[in-house]
């Protein structure tokens, strides 16, 4: 059996497992990756595009941020619109000067492993994680197979940052943490396409057929989501009903929407997720692994990798000052993040989706809601600070 030993084990090379690697191993700090998919597979996956202050600001600690620099497109605002009526965020004076970069996942990914890999460090693909073991002991161990052969990682901790349908979270004793779950009457159909953006800026629109997001990826691709019935899949629909239906609901008066050929499809279930406790002795939980917010915010990546900061903080100061206060409050920490993220992806999703009729009291508050953020500074200014992510200073 092929056995490995390290310091911190982790579980999955999404954008969790990545980064975390990457900030120990600034700090001195050993670990090993092991991935189930293949590099291929892992660095195609389409997903996030809206990257907060906060995790630009990490990336670039890290100094793998010069393609972001390069390529990532810094927005300095958000388009709110409702059945047509399209008004404007600005973040600059809301938020001091903090805003967000568009710059999809999987280029993210791509600049983490290349990063990891080129530093000599081991990252293992298609070696899927099968069991976690004493994790209540000072020497846990992840079972993992690979080219039919098991193999095992011996390591002083496990981080678990193989995403929702990982092993880390399955692991984590019964009665350990209470579940939470919202799953909403709808999902998003998302494209990718080969057409320049029809705006500057990100476009979240209601609108009585549901609701619409224009988000871009270069000058050339676009990103683009619609609100579509919970079971629809995306061979339901042609690229011409996808368009239409894009140019109705995000249509405001004196613009169009660029149309062109559509090279990715997918439908995406709406979900709120999380659990009350991230860790297990010597199991931390991190990212998606522990906890799912509705796209609507941006924010899943985003709390992915402010966990990974909390769990850095407490690793380092184990190792470095022989402390273990902030490791053994590590949920505690995050979940205070996690619980604002909850509630801001909740506002912005049941405020832009259509869920009710017309004229319904949920369309009135909806309607009231946007209404206020037109004429409340201090309104508009709750939406652009959550939106472009709350400082480790605020929320601690
Ligand atoms: P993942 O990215 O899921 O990575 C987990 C990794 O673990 C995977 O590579 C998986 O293969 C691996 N793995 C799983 N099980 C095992 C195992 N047993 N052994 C080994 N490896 C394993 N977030 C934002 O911040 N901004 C956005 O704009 C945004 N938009 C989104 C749009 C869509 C359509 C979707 C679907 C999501 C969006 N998100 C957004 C959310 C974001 O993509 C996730 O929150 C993010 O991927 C979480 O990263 P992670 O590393 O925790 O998990
Ligand atoms: C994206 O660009 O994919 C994106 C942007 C903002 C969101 C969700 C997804 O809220």
């Amino acid at each position: 059996m092929k056995k490995i030993k390290t310091q911190v084990g982790i579980i999955g090379a999404g954008p969790a497992g990545l980064t975390l690697a990457l900030w120990l191993k600034k700090h001195g700090i050993q670990s090993v990756i092991i991935e189930h998919r293949s590099r291929e597979y892992v660095e195609a996956r389409v997903r996030a595009g809206l990257l907060e202050q906060n995790t630009v600001d990490i990336f670039e600690d890290l100094g793998v941020a010069a393609r972001l620099k390069k390529e990532g497109q810094e927005h300095h605002g958000v388009y709110l619109s409702f059945n047509g009526e399209r008004i404007r965020v600005p973040f600059g004076e809301l938020t001091n000067g903090r805003n967000i970069t568009i710059y999809g996942q999987q280029e993210v990914v791509k600049d983490l492993t290349n990063a990891w890999l080129e530093a000599g460090e081991t990252l293992l693909f298609e070696a899927p994680a099968t069991q976690i073991v004493d994790f209540d002991s000072d020497h846990p161990k992840i079972y993992f197979e690979q080219n039919g052969e098991e193999g095992v990682l011996e390591c002083d901790f496990v981080a678990a940052c193989d995403g929702f349908h990982g092993i880390g979270r399955k692991t984590m004793p019964k009665g350990s943490f209470n579940e939470f779950t919202v799953t909403y009457p709808y999902a998003w159909l998302g494209i990718l396409a080969n057409v320049a953006p029809s705006t500057d800026e990100l476009i979240y629109a209601y609108h009585e057929r549901g609701f619409a997001l224009h988000s871009l990826r270069s000058e050339k691709v676009s990103r683009l989501y619609i609100q579509v019935p919970v079971d629809d899949k995306e061979e339901n629909w042609t690229d011409e009903q996808i368009w239409d239906e894009l140019s109705i609901r995000l249509g405001t008066p004196g613009w169009e929407l660029k149309r062109g050929p559509i090279f990715e499809k997918s439908v995406t279930p709406m979900r709120s997720y999380f659990i009350d406790n991230m860790q297990s002795g010597r199991l931390f939980l991190v990212g998606d692994a522990a906890h799912i917010v509705p796209p609507t915010g941006g924010k899943g990546l985003n709390l992915a990798v402010a966990d990974v900061k909390h769990l850095v903080d407490g690793l380092v100061a184990h190792y470095k000052e022989k402390s273990d206060d902030l490791l053994e409050n590590y949920s505690k920490i995050a979940l205070k993040r996690i619980w604002r993220a909850q509630d801001f992806s909740n506002f912005m999703t049941t405020l832009f989706h259509k869920s009710d009729e017309h004229g319904s009291f949920t369309y009135q508050l909806q309607k009231a809601k946007f209404d206020y953020i037109k004429t409340s500074k201090a309104y508009a200014t709750t939406i652009a600070e959550n939106y472009v992510g709350l400082g480790f200073e605020v929320i601690q």
